[in-house]
């Protein structure tokens, strides 16, 4: 079968190369592809990858085998899925019958293709903090993947929700989500006015997020889960000192669908998305033949949201 694979010869680093069917463990159904969104993380491991590496984790398709132990949706149905072991963009996957949900009826593929990463990421950060309701949330890198869901699930679950962006070009998609407040910001400077924040949800990283500690709350909380500005920050101890038990925590996904089920919250997004509650953006769709172009202008950032690719 056809899959994309790695090759740091090609722009992108990625093309579509043959590789084996997949087999299928007794818990696991076969998936047929039809599309998948891409992820910043993905990317940036698939440059460091070995040349010919599978890579993947989002994927929409339909189930061409059920799994053998009877769990799971059958033969047929249309599902959205998280590949943990990247093995997702490829004509099929196997995959465990607890990492993929039904797509409802009413939701399209491209909608669907979006969440497992950056829409479930976006929904445990959250689901982190403590007292959402009626309390101030900061979002950074909020024209991003994940950020653009955490706008919308923090404002869901009652957060007063202020988005820091870089540039004002992505403001008005942001503004679309229903935010309170929209800060331009490229390096964390300017909050002066803007209160302090009880929760933090950070994937913006680096001295974008030492600056912006400062607006922790007493007994705040800074979830970070990204590192897109840059893996190291200078912090100003002091500042996190006086919040009192203020906190910062680190965030995994592979760690927290562990806690609950990709499955399970891949369900929760899907009846949010079916019930008109949570909207996607996705600016960028086409054929799977353009990964390694795809790629390149998501790792550039020559576009906000989302890019979806069919097979
Ligand atoms: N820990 C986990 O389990 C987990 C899960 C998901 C994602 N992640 C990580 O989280 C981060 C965000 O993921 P994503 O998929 O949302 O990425 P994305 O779609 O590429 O979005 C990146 C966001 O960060 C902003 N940004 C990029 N470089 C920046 C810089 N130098 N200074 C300030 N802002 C900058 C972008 O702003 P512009 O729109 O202006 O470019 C955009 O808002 C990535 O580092 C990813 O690897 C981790």
């Amino acid at each position: 079968m056809k899959a994309v694979v790695t090759n740091a010869t090609v722009t992108g680093c990625l093309e579509l190369g043959e590789i084996a069917d997949p087999v299928a463990d007794s818990n696991e159904a076969v998936i047929a592809v039809t599309a998948f969104s891409l992820n910043r993380g993905e990317l940036r491991r698939a440059e460091a990858a070995p040349a010919g590496t599978q890579i993947g984790w989002d994927l929409v398709g339909v189930v061409k085998t059920a799994a053998r132990d009877g769990s799971g949706p059958g033969e047929g149905q249309r599902v959205v899925g998280f590949s943990r072991r990247m093995q997702g963009w490829a004509q099929y996957v196997a995959l465990p019958t607890t990492s993929f949900a039904v797509i409802p009826d009413g939701v399209s593929d491209n909608d669907a293709a979006t969440l497992p990463v950056a829409g479930l990421t976006a929904l445990y950060a959250l689901e982190r903090c403590e007292r959402l309701l009626g309390s101030k949330v900061l979002v950074t890198g909020a024209s991003g993947g994940v950020g653009y869901f955490a706008c919308q699930l923090g404002r869901l679950m009652g957060a007063q929700v202020t988005a820091q962006l870089r540039r004002a070009d992505f403001a008005d998609m942001v503004r679309a989500t229903g935010v309170d407040d929209v800060v331009i910001s490229p390096d964390g400077a300017g909050f002066e006015g803007h209160g302090k924040f009880r929760s933090i949800i950070d994937g913006v990283g680096g001295q974008v997020l030492a600056k912006l500690l400062s607006q922790l709350d007493e007994s705040g909380r800074a979830i970070l889960y990204g590192v897109s500005a840059g893996p190291e920050a200078t912090l100003a101890v002091r500042d996190l000192m006086l919040t009192g038990d203020g906190r910062i925590e680190g965030f995994y996904l592979y760690r927290e669908s562990e806690i609950e089920s990709a499955a399970k919250g891949l369900a929760r997004l899907l009846g949010l998305l079916a019930d008109g509650r949570l909207t996607t953006h996705v600016p960028v769709t086409g054929n799977w033949q353009s990964i390694g172009e795809t790629a390149a202008r998501l790792i550039g950032r020559d576009f906000a949201g989302k890019a979806v690719l069919t097979i």
